[in-house]
């Protein structure tokens, strides 16, 4: 058992990526993993400009919002992020993230998204170094370290970028840090001993279930394929 106490959130809280749920029965796998004991729900936005996919749109959000009453955890890979964060949170997002290199004034879109009620986040790519937020760490509530490249689930997880954990800690304490990419079971325990709060999956919880059309069996298998990111 990895948890870490906090006084907000039992941490690891797992977010299962629906981007690696199946499309055409989006509300049976949200039900499925809500029931298996998921925390958060992560949804990818990509706009086919600054990552090579399209996924999401806000219509997807609000209708996600209307099934299940688990936090939204909007990772967005857009070119112009500022123009579609109103649309996300309207739609019902209560956490935002984006890729500040992709904004002019990350500081005040951070701002505005905090001005709304809701958690602000930046993103951090594989490649990208931790110093890239530390002048945005006081409008940050949480920062997503990207370990695969954006645009595609089931890809492999680069290790490397948990070295960036530890630095933003220790200037912010209060931070919550998600990885995000290719986490299994394998991988999770380490995660959640360097301090990774929140555990985003996509093909290692969805792609469990191969074969299985019950409802009943769908969130067993889910099931354990959360406890097993948790570590137990
Ligand atoms: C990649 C996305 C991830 C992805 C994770 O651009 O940001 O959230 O869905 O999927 P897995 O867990 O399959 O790597
Ligand atoms: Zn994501």
């Amino acid at each position: 058992m990895f948890c870490v106490m906090s006084s907000r959130f039992p941490y690891p809280l797992i977010a299962p990526s629906l981007l690696a749920a199946d499309p055409l029965r989006l509300e049976e796998e949200i039900d499925a993993v809500v029931a298996a004991g998921a925390d958060v729900l992560h949804i990818d936005v990509m706009d086919g400009h600054y990552v090579p996919n399209l996924t999401f749109g806000p219509h997807h959000v609000k209708a996600i919002k209307s099934v299940t009453r688990l936090p939204l955890d909007v990772h967005l890979m857009v070119s112009s992020p500022a123009t579609v964060v109103p649309w996300f949170i309207d739609a019902g997002a209560d956490w935002v993230s984006f890729h500040p290199e992709t904004e002019a004034h990350p500081y005040r879109l951070l701002q505005y998204i905090q001005s709304r009620g809701i958690k602000a986040g930046a993103v951090l790519n594989p490649g990208s170094s931790w110093q890239i937020v530390e002048t945005l760490l006081p409008v940050l509530d949480f920062v997503l370290l990207m370990s695969v490249n954006p645009g595609f689930g089931g890809q492999q997880f680069i290790p490397e970028v948990v070295s960036k954990i530890a630095p933003l800690l220790a200037l912010k304490p209060s931070l919550m840090i998600e990885i995000d990419g290719g986490v299994n079971s394998k991988n999770a325990p380490g995660l959640i001993e360097k301090n990774a709060q929140i555990l985003v999956a996509g093909s290692s919880i969805f792609g469990q279930k191969e074969g299985t059309t019950l409802e009943s069996d769908r969130v067993e298998i889910y099931r354990a394929a959360i406890n097993a990111l948790r570590g137990n």
